[in-house]
């Protein structure tokens, strides 16, 4: 359950998280906060690389984040980009994220700069998507 409270903790995660943003190419900012399973937030942030395809998105670096903690399973992620559109995770990211989530009830909450907030199912954005449960 995203109480008020655990959303706003999130907030602050990503927020602080997209400070340290390293984005000297794109100049395009990324903060993530990732929910795990055992209510634990684990930060991310885009690292970008003068080889530009190297760059890793903020979902990914939460999601390392987590995976290092020993979590294996998340309940949401918030977004946190610049301008007035809201961010949503990358085609890569969203694969990335449904390894660890059922799609159905993992939350993509989205932040915009001015606090503007969207929010979707994995599912939503990432539909009949293919996971670990088709491998035999
Ligand atoms: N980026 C993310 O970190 N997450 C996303 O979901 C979309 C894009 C980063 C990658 C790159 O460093 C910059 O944003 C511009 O694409």
């Amino acid at each position: 359950m995203l109480t008020d409270a655990l959303q706003a903790e999130m907030l602050a995660v990503a927020r602080a998280a997209r400070e340290a943003s390293y984005a000297p190419y794109s100049r395009y900012r990324v903060g993530a906060a990732l929910l795990g399973a055992d209510g634990r937030i684990f930060g991310g942030c885009n690292v970008e690389n003068a080889a530009y395809p190297e760059g890793v998105c903020a979902e990914g670096g939460a999601i390392s984040a987590m995976v290092l903690a020993g979590v294996r399973k998340a309940q949401a992620v918030l977004v946190v980009g610049a301008g007035a559109h809201q961010i949503t995770p990358c085609g890569g990211c969203r694969q990335k994220l449904r390894e660890f989530c059922d799609p159905h009830t993992f939350l993509v909450l989205a932040v915009n700069e001015d606090g503007q907030q969207q929010q979707w199912t994995l599912e939503q954005l990432l539909p009949h998507s293919f996971g670990p449960d088709h491998l035999p």
